[in-house]
């Protein structure tokens, strides 16, 4: 095990290398300003001889590197294990973070993750060891914490299999997360294909102060574009804003740009930037980033007329943007504190708090935890302690261990914090909380990113909040969201203020830098033997999806008509199924648990049209047309399969019989997602023909051997009296991905092409 990947800087200096030349040349042929985004995507395409088309074309890329978290990872390597390379391609590493089961405290949480993970933890070792891959331990951090502090780089583009992988545009890289299935292009060395995003200008004006933090702007962005808001677009932030916000404040609203639906979020390099580059040990990569500075950021004409630049511009001003609370169960029900008690009350939310949770890959910089520590200190000298459990997630080693050295953690602690494991914990459902029995409504406050319901501790009673960690330690104290703390709090019958939090941006003395938890790749990995037990329930090798046939697709029964939000938390739900994450067969039990069917009484279950047998669960019935050899659509609303990158949500509908989902729009990842796996995506070219659709109609796509690009794709329709009607439905597939399709899924493609 070592301190520090010794390698990252290199990589991005040798990158830098050839920067200005990739540019020049791409200059040459559009003569016209660049924006960020731009400059990096055409840094890294692969150029096919006609330019791409915004919102229209698919291109492919080459990107810089491959970040896995540890439940993704298991999937995603069993799949580049099936393609036959002896090492991955570009620079990868897997963190140990989403499997950490948060109940009592970090160290024993921790003790009970390594012995209940041993298994994967084994797997993912052993993989890395043998594929040249990074590795990084159980308690090291959160993916996207550590890839701040050690790999991103301004001007690069990196994917990860993680929805919150854009946290790296903090540092001005084009991060995008993607699922398990595109990450095994890039590591077997295929380019990566994503739609040539559309923009979005955010121009930030003025300095924010007092209580507003970088989190605030992401918040009230989130109320005015809407969860949907960003989908298919680069969110590009500039003006004279941008400066006066940290690398980590910017990664914080680029991490949450995820919310919004947008392909990823960046901001221009700038000092901020360098400051923090330099302070985790890249002082190379700053000075040669300020070098290259206007290669960097967007051309001037572009920040000076962003209306021809960009699809929409939204402005923002920094110095009256209140703190703000988002929720509950969508972070774009934003509103101002001052605004939050009236709204509390008018929607009949539970007004008492359960608990205060603050940290997680979104909001532990240093800088978070010492705002949120200043709060603490101020409330310790007044006598106050938090009324309610107030946890926090520290977001890396490197971190936690600093914010003890500099007495942060003490400062928590003293009002009654406390710390858990560097790891997602109650972020992503991993919260044994044992207060409130599931089903009772009750509130809880976090500096997260994502509140859908049961998101944090898979409890539907429960109506999350997201606020800034300084915010959200401030409830901590008066307990009730009705009670305002930044207007003053009630202590022995006197209203006593908090002064605004103030806190250093880096920490002076530097970052503590034993703190490590890494193994760096071998060498030669190839006398490795990957560690998978026989008998595993965790793990099992794949095997490939049968290859479709025309019969495949005429008569297929609907296994559900998805009413409202259909995420990828209600197809494949996460908290205690992560642990089936690399076992297909079992994780499957878990399809469509959380989505609510118009044809059913109860979410999760189905009506059979075989037997006539209702309130059946969905996974249940699936794998009941399955073993009648009979195949299966399902039907969703507006941005179907939104929220995380998971290819569960498209392996499990693909391993249970599903052949088509259609729907009225997708969410990008997930319907790429399907498009690997050989499920095919449709849409509705009419919209309302969702509404026509009933419960024992059965689907048919009786011309789909005539499936092309940018051709609809005739449906069938025939009701229980036998009446037939038609219509139309779009796709999106690529010539490429139809040669996916017909071979049954990406992968099927892949190995057949590495095999001689
Ligand atoms: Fe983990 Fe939550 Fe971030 S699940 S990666 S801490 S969004």
């Amino acid at each position: 095990m070592e301190k520090f990947p010794a390698d990252a800087e290199d990589g991005a200096l040798a990158y830098y290398a050839h920067l200005e030349a990739r540019l020049a040349g791409i200059r040459e042929r559009l003569r016209r300003p660049l924006s960020l985004a731009e400059k990096i995507l055409f840094a890294h395409w692969v150029d096919r001889g006609r330019l791409p088309v915004p919102g229209a074309s698919t291109e492919a890329f080459h990107p810089d590197r491959v970040a896995m978290q540890d439940a993704t990872a298991q999937m995603a390597l069993l799949q580049f294990m099936s393609a036959g390379r002896a090492e991955v391609a570009v620079p990868t590493t897997v963190h140990c973070d989403h499997l950490i089961r948060a109940r009592v405290g970090a160290r024993e949480d921790l003790r009970i993750a390594e012995g209940t993970n041993e298994e994967v933890y084994a797997f993912l070792a052993s993989v890395a060891a043998k594929y040249g891959i990074g590795f990084w331990q159980p308690g090291s951090g959160i993916i996207h914490q550590v890839v701040l502090e050690h790999y991103a780089f301004p001007g690069g583009l990196m994917i990860g299999t993680d929805s919150h992988t854009p946290n790296a545009g903090g540092l001005g890289m084009l991060a995008i997360g993607v699922g398990g299935a595109d990450a095994v292009d890039v590591l077997v060395g295929m380019p990566w294909e994503l739609q040539w995003p559309k923009r979005i200008g955010v121009r930030l004006v003025g300095r924010p102060s007092g209580w507003t933090s970088g989190k605030d702007v992401i918040l009230r962005l989130a109320g005015l574009l809407t969860t949907s808001g960003g989908t298919g677009h680069i969110i590009e932030y500039f003006g004279p804003g941008t400066a006066s916000l940290s690398a980590t404040a910017k990664a914080t609203i680029t991490n949450m740009g995820a919310e919004l639906g947008a392909t990823t979020s960046v901001f221009p390099f700038d000092e901020r930037m360098a400051a923090y580059l330099e302070k985790t040990g890249r002082a190379r990569l700053a000075a040669r980033a300020r070098a290259l500075a206007p290669h960097l950021t967007a051309d001037a004409e572009v920040t000076a007329h962003p209306d021809e630049a960009f699809d929409r511009v939204v402005t923002i001003d920094l110095a009256t943007l209140e703190p703000h609370v988002v929720g509950p169960h969508t972070p774009d029900l934003a509103r101002p504190v001052s605004a939050l008690a009236d709204d509390v009350r008018a929607h009949g939310y539970p007004e008492t708090l359960q608990a205060a949770l603050i940290g997680s890959c979104t909001n532990s910089s240093y800088e978070d935890i010492g705002r949120a520590a200043h709060v603490a200190r101020q409330a310790r000298a007044l006598g106050m302690k938090a009324r309610i459990p107030f946890l926090v997630t520290p977001g890396s080693e490197q971190v936690r261990a600093t914010i003890e050295r500099d007495g942060l953690l003490a400062d928590l602690e003293a009002i009654g914090a406390t710390v858990l494991a560097n790891a997602c914990g109650p972020c992503i459902g991993q919260w044994q909380r044992e207060d409130v029995a599931a089903g009772t409504p009750n509130s809880i406050l976090t500096s997260y990113n994502r509140n859908f319901p049961r998101r944090n501790d898979g409890n539907p009673g429960t109506h999350a909040f997201i606020a800034s960690p300084e915010v959200v330690t401030a409830y901590a104290l008066t307990g009730s969201l009705s009670e305002n703390p930044l207007a003053g709090i009630a202590v022995d019958g006197k209203i006593v203020s908090l002064a605004p939090p103030v806190a250093d941006e880096l920490p002076a003395a530097g970052f503590v830098a034993e703190a490590g938890g890494y193994t760096s790749p071998r060498e030669d990995g190839a006398a490795v033997t990957v560690q998978i037990r026989a008998d595993s329930e965790r793990l099992s090798l794949l095997a490939p999806f049968p290859a479709p046939t025309l019969e495949d697709f005429q008569g297929l029964p609907i296994l559900l008509k998805a009413a409202g939000k259909c995420t990828t938390d209600h197809i494949s739900a996460a908290g205690p199924w992560l642990k089936y994450r690399g076992h297909l067969d079992r994780i499957s039990d878990n399809l469509f648990m959380g989505a609510t069917n118009a044809f059913a009484d109860a979410p999760g279950t189905g009506f059979d049209v075989v037997t006539q047998e209702a309130g059946v669960p969905l996974a249940r019935l699936a794998r009941a047309y399955k073993a009648r050899g009979l195949g299966w659509v399902a039907v969703g609303d507006v941005n179907y399969g939104e929220g995380s990158s998971r290819e569960h949500a498209a392996m499990s509908p693909r391993y249970l019989g599903g052949r088509v989902i259609l729907v009225r729009s997708f969410a990008r990842i997930h319907e790429t997602n399907l498009k690997k796996q050989g499920v095919l995506p449709l849409t509705f070219a009419d919209p309302g023909d969702y509404d026509r659709l009933k419960r024992d109609d059965r689907v048919s796509l009786p011309d789909i051997r005539a499936l092309a690009p940018g051709v609809p794709v005739p449906v069938v329709i025939r009701g229980a009296d036998g009446g037939t009607w038609e219509m139309r439905a779009h796709h999106t597939l690529t010539a490429e991905q139809i040669h996916w399709f017909w071979a049954g899924s990406a992968l099927n493609l892949m190995g057949a092409r590495a095999r001689p």
